[in-house]
């Protein structure tokens, strides 16, 4: 059994992977600063998993901190880290908070990583970086442009810092996950997407408007060029997410990887339009959405789909849950987490 500490494991994508980590054998060490998330994810994985993390509360942008929650487990094989602030409207307002947090953090825990000698690294990207792809599907080969948002930098640098670090040290290994639209949730319904506030995201706002929270969910823009005139994802199953992350973290503990900085594409490969999803919604769900269209938002690309092939050939990995399943298991989440409200 090798121990993986998955930092940022008390949130959304971080919780669906350590179930997946669980069920695979592997022990588990969340580190969290329960900032965006709270200590309650750790029962509902362990109600789910039947196994429990262990929590280690921890600022990892406080470099003796981190220094410390590392040196207790110092026996770990690797790192998955999950920890960093994610809303890109926040880090348009707040760009410093945004390059403080999500730098700072991955730095302190690379270092803390040299220091003991924890030489395998999962990053959590995202399809952000490709800024406005040129071409679908968008390959790993697929030019990485400016993204547009300081929450988009920090990815597109961070994997920057880890092409550096990787050529410096050659025993030390990172597999960089570049996300395409996670959503859903596990089946149970006992974890699931919460965001802070109003959504930004799609689905959550679905799943909000649904549940009576917001009142008229906007559809942004039926003037794409695409089948219907609204933009076109890749949305993924986070629980086919979270097992990509084992995946990719076995493949570094096996030593399995070719080269020693390595990048993955996680989607379908399918894309569908913001209309195609809230019909599926509706129909799996048998409930109406309301919905208005209004204005494109700004900086929205009209069309994004991943290509696979990479993951699928050297990962052998690829997603296996439909859009049904999605929409049906972010509703079953959104409606377990508001039935005592
Ligand atoms: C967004 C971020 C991306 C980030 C990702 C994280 C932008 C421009 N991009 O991706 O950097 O990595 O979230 O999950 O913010 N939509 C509506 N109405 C809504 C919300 C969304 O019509 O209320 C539409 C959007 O215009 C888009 C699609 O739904 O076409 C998906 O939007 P969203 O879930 O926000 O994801 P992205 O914009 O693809």
């Amino acid at each position: 059994m090798s121990k993986i500490i998955v930092t940022g494991g008390c949130g959304y994508i971080g919780s669906h992977t350590c179930i997946a980590l669980l069920a695979q054998g592997h022990e588990v060490v969340v580190f969290d600063d329960l900032s965006n998330a709270t200590k309650e994810s750790i029962d509902r994985i362990e109600k789910i998993a039947g196994k429990r993390p262990e929590l280690c509360i921890v600022d990892l942008k406080n470099k003796n901190a981190t220094s410390a929650a590392f040196e207790a487990h110092k026996e770990a094989l690797a790192v998955i880290h999950f920890a960093a602030y994610k809303a890109v409207k926040e880090s348009v307002d707040h760009p410093l908070q945004y390059y403080e947090n999500n730098f700072f953090s991955l730095i302190n825990t690379l270092t803390a990583q040299q220091k003991l000698g924890i030489n395998n690294f999962i990053f959590s990207s995202s399809a952000t970086v490709y800024g406005m792809p040129e071409t679908c599907p968008v390959t790993e080969k697929s030019p990485v442009s400016t993204p547009f948002s300081p929450y988009g930098n920090t990815k597109k640098i961070a994997e920057e810092i880890l092409k550096d670090h990787t050529a410096a040290n050659l025993d030390f290994s990172v597999i960089s996950l570049r996300y395409f639209n996670p959503i859903g949730a596990h089946e149970s319904g006992e974890i699931g997407e919460l965001p802070n506030g109003i959504p930004n995201n799609l689905m959550p706002y679905i799943t909000q408007t649904a549940a009576g929270i917001r009142e008229k969910l906007m559809v942004f823009g039926n003037d794409y060029p695409t089948k219907d005139g609204t933009a076109i994802r890749d949305y993924i199953h986070v629980m086919d997410l979270a097992e990509a992350h084992v995946v990719a973290v076995n493949r570094l503990v096996d030593q399995k990887q070719e080269q020693n900085f390595e990048i993955y594409n996680l989607g379908t490969g399918t894309g569908y339009s913001v209309l195609e999803v809230i019909t599926a919604f509706e129909t799996q769900n048998n409930l109406s959405i309301n919905y208005e269209i209004t204005a494109r938002r700004d900086g929205d690309v009209p069309v994004v789909f991943a290509s696979t092939e990479l993951a699928s050939k050297k990962l052998g990995w690829t997603a296996k849950r439909d859009l049904n399943s999605m929409v049906k298991s972010a509703w079953n989440w959104e409606k377990n987490y508001r039935k005592n409200d």
